[in-house]
């Protein structure tokens, strides 16, 4: 049976800021009320496409979203590795991204961040150590837009149900006053965007995030290499929902190049397994406002998060 079987995802209700929303407002729809904010494309996400583009092409070669296709699978992660590295490096495309949060969001002298990563997500038969046989193969292309034609057990067989799994980021202990904001680099739908589980947001799911540490995870596993993890066979904790076959009502949504979403760390939801022809770019950057994180500030509900340590000592400060 699939996922699409037993459990239909339907289309994610975004939200919208009304013009001239202040930051505390738009962080308390964010972090209290759990809303799923769609962030129009502006002249600086604009930019912030041009820049990613160029960087991702310069590594991957034209036609980067078929990169898959063409290269071996350890060029192919080796690919996606330095693409990673360039893009957290960038300091114009940092600027540009905080930016954009900084003037929705955050203020400028208040903000801690997490410099913006690039995921790159491939129809998930490529992560398969061999290919799929050509008659399975055409089987699933006939699918080609459908939602998840694939089963946890087949993703489980295969080792790739972590890179899949629901979780929530407060679960890697990201704070709970944080609020991530995560770009389109192309038009996205909801067969290759991601779920959310909105209900879950006041409702506490079952989950091993208490053996989560953070201190332990720096060092052993790291952020953005969960596809060449698993590609070099490492076992790695990634904390996760325990039983995604009981959560109810997953959404996902659609966007256009250059449009983003903002939504509350504390929201459960996963990356789809989708089975398009095109590998998947986006970009998401997380951030807090240091009033939030005082006592009695803003900040998301924890049902469940039982992760110990903070990731936020590693978030960096704004230079004025
Ligand atoms: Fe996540």
């Amino acid at each position: 049976m699939t996922i699409s079987d037993s459990h239909k995802i339907s289309n994610l209700q975004l939200s919208r800021l009304e013009a001239g929303c202040t930051p505390l407002k738009a962080r308390r729809r964010v972090l209290e009320e759990g809303q799923i904010i769609h962030m129009p494309v502006s002249g600086t996400s604009r930019l912030v496409l041009e820049r990613a583009w160029q960087h991702i092409t310069e590594v991957f070669g034209a036609e980067p979203r078929q990169a898959h296709k063409r290269l071996k699978r350890p060029e192919f992660l080796r690919c996606v590795s330095e693409a990673k590295q360039v893009i957290l490096q960038d300091q114009e495309l940092r600027n540009l991204l905080l930016e954009i949060l900084c003037s929705t969001f955050n203020s400028r002298p208040g903000i801690r961040f997490d410099p913006p990563r690039l995921r790159v997500v491939p129809p998930w038969q490529s992560l398969l150590p061999e290919p799929l046989a050509p008659e399975e193969e055409e089987e699933e292309e006939e699918e080609e837009g459908a939602y998840q034609p694939v089963s946890r057990s087949t993703l489980a067989e295969a080792g790739l149900l972590p890179l899949f799994s629901t979780h929530r980021d407060t679960f890697y202990a990201n704070p709970q006053s944080q609020i991530n904001i995560w770009l389109a680099l192309h038009d996205v739908g909801p067969q290759d965007s991601f779920r959310f589980y909105p209900q879950y947001f006041h409702e506490p799911v079952a989950n091993d995030s208490h053996l989560f540490n953070y201190d332990i995870w720096k060092k052993d596993v790291g952020f953005g290499k969960s596809q060449s993890n698993h590609a070099e066979g490492k076992k790695a904790l990634y904390p996760q929902a325990l039983d995604e076959a009981a959560l109810k009502n997953p959404a996902a949504f659609s966007l256009k190049e250059g449009e983003a979403i903002a939504f509350a760390a504390a929201h459960l939801h996963g990356t789809n397994p989708h089975c398009c022809q095109s590998t998947r770019f986006s970009l998401d950057m997380r951030a807090v406002e240091i009033e939030d994180l005082q006592p009695g500030g803003l900040q998301a509900p924890n049902r469940d998060n039982k992760s110990q340590g903070s990731s936020l000592q590693d978030y960096l400060k704004l230079e004025d």
